[in-house]
């Protein structure tokens, strides 16, 4: 990167350096220089002349190299936005993904404001499924659970932020975390790409056990179809998310498992990102 005086000077080199690098190497310039700033994206537009100074383009430069290593925006921000929420991540949770959003919306369609119901967030990571709902949904009582200590003291630290404190979070194997319980609709974004999948070397700063749960991907969803309606009350029902090419046979687990009215619903880009299915009688075992 040339030496570069102004913000607008030091945004466009950065932008040169992370090209083919990144998917979006003019956005994440802007993150990356409003975090050494200590600025947001509008005050960076709003200042394209304001002097850098070197120590600060220094520092700039050092983010751009870790980006350039294939560290997440969001790790080297240390926050990510999701829903209408600021969480903070770390390298001990997934970066929440925009797709993911269309699952909080699937799952807030079938919560109604003015009843409280119980939800599950399986997998929980920063704990963004959760929040998001807590935040949509007073009323409703929710409980997160993963397995990793790390991902649940970061989704804890986001809850405190937040000051969404109705939230239980829980520690466990997917269902092991809430023996005996019932809940009335049970959400998750748990890992779904496949061991062998090539994506992953791409990923692999993020926590290996948040992205594949085995050889085919499919363990962790056939897991949790199979255990969820012992855990559902009467017209009860499950959402999961999963990848774009797995919705026949997530839709099967489904219905081999007794949940009726299974539908697929798409992300944004056409792709279908989550299954829905709802049990009419609770299932005793
Ligand atoms: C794809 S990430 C989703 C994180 C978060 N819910 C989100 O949407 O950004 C999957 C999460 O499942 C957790 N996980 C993996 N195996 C698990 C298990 N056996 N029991 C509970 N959670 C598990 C991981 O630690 C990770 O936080």
């Amino acid at each position: 990167m040339s030496v570069a005086s102004t913000i607008s000077e030091v945004l466009r080199a950065g932008a040169r350096a992370l090209e083919g690098h990144s998917g979006s190497p003019s956005l994440d310039a802007q993150l990356l220089l409003g975090k050494v700033l200590g600025s947001n994206r509008a005050a960076l537009a709003a200042h394209p002349e304001r002097p850098v100074a070197a120590a600060e383009a220094a520092a700039f430069r050092a983010l751009l190299e870790e980006r350039r290593a294939g560290v997440p925006v969001a790790y080297l921000t240390g926050v990510r936005e999701f829903w209408t929420l600021a969480v903070a991540v770390s390298p001990a949770v997934l970066v929440p993904r925009p797709e993911t959003e269309v699952l909080v919306e699937a799952a807030l369609e079938r919560l109604p404001a003015d009843v409280p119901r119980a939800v599950l967030d399986l997998g929980t990571g920063s704990g963004v499924i959760a929040l998001a709902i807590a935040s949509e949904r007073p009323r409703s009582r929710i409980t997160a659970t993963d397995v990793s200590a790390g991902a649940l003291a970061v989704a804890r630290a986001n809850a405190a932020s937040l000051g969404i404190d109705r939230i239980r979070w829980l520690r466990g194997s997917w269902f092991d975390a809430v023996p005996g319980e019932r809940f009335d609709w049970i959400v998750s974004n748990p890992p779904y790409v496949a061991a062998a999948d090539p994506a992953l070397v791409a990923l692999s700063a993020e926590p290996r056990e948040a992205l594949t749960p085995g050889n085919s991907g499919l363990e962790a969803i056939e897991r949790i179809v199979a255990d969820a309606p012992r855990h559902l009350n009467a017209a009860g029902g499950l959402a999961i998310e999963h990848g774009a090419d797995q919705g026949d046979a997530v839709a099967a687990l489904f219905a081999a498992r007794g949940f009726e009215a299974v539908r697929g619903v798409s992300d944004h880009a056409g792709r279908p990102r989550v299954t829905l299915g709802t049990i009419s009688d609770v299932q005793r075992g």
